[in-house]
């Protein structure tokens, strides 16, 4: 099977190039990117190890989104921003299975989408044919999916240990999430708040409260607008840990639910007591989620690498799914240390 992979230079986009190209079921894999286009991929990504280059799976060129997009082989993935993925998908869009990293097809409501991206959906005619894919929750959907619309890092970390509880959730008072995230959650851009002299011993809250982008996201997803939901930025490279604080009709049964829904999920750990760690999951697909129950309050812990299960590695989950090959192949790498 053929991939090409659209924004190959940016944080996503390298980590599924490393993915894919030790999946066994994927013999061609492009790489694509405006600024390296024409330049050797063993120069644009000098992190490949040789042998990788020389699989003869990967086009040793990089080439550029017109190109790429010529041949997009079985499966295109668009590692793009916001904005500018859709529109760059348009000419295979409906005649190769997109899946898009980007924003830009998650919403089904479009005024959701405005109301969180400040403009109306692009591609307008493909977005209801999209299939918002939160692995664990849209299987039967994604099995038939022409555009997939992989969920955003803290809508993926968020919505896994919320959404078994939703009949659980009493819905008066609102669900507090904080989430932390690491630098790599940002994207590879020049910044002055995101230079090394900024970042590093230091914290930071920002778009706290309803300000954040996926807000929307989430709340969309779980049907709510009730939802305060302050991300911070600490000084890690990649990695994930939220916080969600909820009301629950009954704890005992909340947590009941929980368990039940994840028994037999491949990449879902259930940690109760023992508060998960981002090291525990990094460079892996997998989340773990925590909790801790106080009267009718329950608190859940989850975490999980933002470039994997929260980009790349629900990417290529949700391509297994699509595809029919087993969820777990070519993601059953160990943590880092
Ligand atoms: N980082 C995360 O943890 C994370 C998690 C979930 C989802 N996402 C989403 O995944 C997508 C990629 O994120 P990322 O963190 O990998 O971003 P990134 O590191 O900034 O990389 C994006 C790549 O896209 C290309 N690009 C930038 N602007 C473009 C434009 N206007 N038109 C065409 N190509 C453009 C750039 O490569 P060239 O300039 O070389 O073409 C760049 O290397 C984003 O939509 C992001 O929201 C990211």
């Amino acid at each position: 099977m053929k991939a090409t992979i659209l924004g190959a230079t940016g944080y996503t986009g390298m980590v599924l190039l490393r993915i894919l190209a030790q999946h066994p079921r994927i013999t061609g894999i492009t790489a694509s990117s405006r600024t390296m286009a024409g330049r050797p991929l063993a120069e644009a990504d000098p992190g490949l190890s040789r042998s990788t280059l020389e699989k003869g799976c990967l086009d040793p060129i990089v080439r550029s989104p017109a190109e790429a997009l010529e041949s997009p082989g079985d499966v295109l993935f668009s590692a793009l921003p916001h904005g500018a993925s859709a529109d760059t998908c348009s000419p295979v869009l409906g005649k190769t299975l997109v899946i898009d990293l980007s924003a830009d097809f998650r919403f089904s409501d479009p005024r959701s989408f405005a109301a969180s991206y400040g403009t109306p959906p692009p591609q307008a005619e493909f977005q209801s044919r999209s299939v918002y894919g939160l692995s664990e929750w849209n299987r039967d959907l994604l099995k038939n999916a022409e555009i997939i619309a992989n969920p955003g890092c803290y809508p993926t970390a968020t919505l896994l240990p919320l959404l078994p509880l939703r009949d659980q959730i009493r819905r008066e008072t609102p669900l507090v999430v904080n989430a932390l995230s690491g630098i790599t959650g940002a994207g590879k851009k020049e910044k002055t708040n995101l230079l090394y002299a900024e970042r590093t011993e230091n914290a930071t809250a920002y778009s706290v409260g309803r300000q954040h982008r996926h807000t929307g996201e989430i709340a969309e997803q779980l049907e709510t607008e009730q939802i305060l939901f302050s991300p911070h930025l600490i000084p890690v490279k990649q990695g994930m840990l939220v916080t969600t604080t909820i009301s629950v009709r009954d704890g005992n049964a909340a947590v009941a639910a929980l368990e039940e829904r994840y028994r037999s999920e491949p990449f879902v750990t259930l940690t109760g007591s023992a508060m998960p760690e981002t090291r525990h999951v990094r460079g892996t697909n997998h989340v773990r989620i925590g909790w801790q129950l106080e009267g009718n309050s329950l608190i859940l812990v989850s975490a999980i690498d933002n470039l994997w299960k929260g980009a790349a590695g629900q990417a290529v989950q949700n391509m297994n799914i699509r595809f029919g090959f087993d969820e777990t192949e070519g993601l059953q790498q160990e943590a880092d240390l």
